[in-house]
């Protein structure tokens, strides 16, 4: 496995695609950066975190997604992966918001945006993007967010968190390979998000309901039961937790 470390970049991302696409490149090959100048989150948002305090990381996993039906257990293994990581820490009451955000009680801490492509001969690459608000103390106009810092009172060593959140996206990519993703989503599912607790939601036409989650389709979509007891499906634009 290579690790490339930079200074600043625009996004490790975009860095690691670029790269992808110029070179054969190994698999499980990881960029880290101290500072992103334009770090992209999930709908087109931007990722800000302040330089030198928080995990800024791209992996590229290919070989491993067969068929673009199970693109989702990738984002499954990879948000498991670090909730796996953080639940080792002195981090308390984490959860994993779907589709893949980390939270720490009502606050989210990582965030994960997966970027696939489809080669020439069918092949499924992905660019695992991952940040982690590690050691960071200050959330100023982000009410939602924190950082593992602030939730417990310590501070950790961003290079130990870097390797052991590659090896958890590694074993746990060796559960897709052997079609093992039950093993997966029942650890994704156990540790959801309000997962059987009656909340509020919104969907795109501002209406707000009230619901109780059930769980993810194995592609992707929220499944909640609303108060005529049917249960619907909903992509990641088309609801909106209140919480
Ligand atoms: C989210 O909106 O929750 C996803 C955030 C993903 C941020 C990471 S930081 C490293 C990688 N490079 C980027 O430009 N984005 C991801």
């Amino acid at each position: 496995m290579s690790l490339i470390k930079l200074s600043a970049i625009d996004s490790t991302n975009d860095y690691l695609k670029v790269l992808s696409r110029n070179q054969i490149i190994e698999n499980f090959t990881t960029v880290v950066a101290e500072k992103q100048t334009q770090g992209k989150g999930q709908m087109g948002a931007t990722w800000i975190s302040e330089e030198g305090k928080n995990l800024i990381m791209s992996i590229l996993v290919k070989e491993v997604l067969r068929d673009v039906d199970a693109i989702f257990h990738l984002n499954v293994a990879v948000a498991l992966s670090i909730f796996e990581v953080l639940n080792e820490t002195k981090v308390s009451n984490l959860s994993i918001k779907w589709p893949n955000d980390i939270m720490s009680d009502h606050k989210k801490i990582a965030g994960i945006l997966i970027e696939n492509s489809i080669k020439s001969d069918g092949k499924i690459e992905s660019v695992v993007g991952i940040g982690v608000n590690v050691n960071q103390q200050n959330f100023e106009n982000l009410p939602k967010a924190s950082s593992m810092a602030v939730v417990s009172n310590s501070e950790f060593d961003l290079d130990e968190l870097l390797h052991k959140i590659i090896f958890q996206i590694k074993k746990n990519c060796g559960y897709i390979l052997t079609n093992q993703t039950d093993k997966l989503w029942s650890k994704y599912h156990e540790n959801l998000f309000k997962i059987s607790i009656p909340m509020a939601f919104e969907d795109v036409h501002q209406n707000k309901f009230m619901g109780i989650i059930q769980g993810v389709t194995s592609n992707g979509l929220l499944q909640i039961k609303v108060e005529d007891d049917s249960v619907k499906t909903f992509g990641i634009k088309e609801v909106q937790m209140l919480y």
